[in-house]
């Protein structure tokens, strides 16, 4: 079973599906630790920011280089740019890919819980 996974992901990766499943997996893991309202004081993440979590922190700090902080941001400029993921008016294999299946409503939650982030 291991090593069936293991060659799935070698076929799949780098920067496949299943890469990124395996970044929302191992983000609902970080996100289900993480008291839901303890660093924002009154805004509750999302259930769905546990596909952001690997990459941005359930902090909102960036857990590598290329991945920008999102703490405390303005939400309504977060919501801009996940939109724009999502029309293609900017391009980013990764965050194309993360908001393309985002609803309308999932964006404004998400902005809001990471721009409250303190
Ligand atoms: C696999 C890693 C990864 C995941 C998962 C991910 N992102 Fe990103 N995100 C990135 C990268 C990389 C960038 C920088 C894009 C660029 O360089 O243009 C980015 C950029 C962004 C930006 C723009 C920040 C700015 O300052 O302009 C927002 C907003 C954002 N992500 C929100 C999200 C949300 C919300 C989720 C969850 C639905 C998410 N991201 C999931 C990697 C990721």
């Amino acid at each position: 079973m291991k090593t069936r996974a293991a060659t799935v992901i070698r076929i799949a990766g780098p920067f496949g599906i299943v890469d990124i499943l395996l970044s929302v997996l191992l983000g609902m893991v970080i996100l289900s630790a993480v008291p839901a309202r303890a660093e924002t004081g009154n805004v509750a993440a999302p259930p769905i920011a546990g596909r952001c979590v690997a990459c941005h922190g359930a902090d909102g700090i960036g857990k590598a280089p290329q991945y920008p902080n999102l703490k405390g941001q303005k939400a309504a400029y977060l919501e801009k740019q996940i939109q724009a993921f999502r029309s293609g008016a900017r391009v980013e294999p990764w965050m194309s890919a993360m908001a393309k299946s985002l609803t309308d409503e999932e964006i404004v939650a998400l902005a809001a819980w990471f721009a409250a982030l303190r």
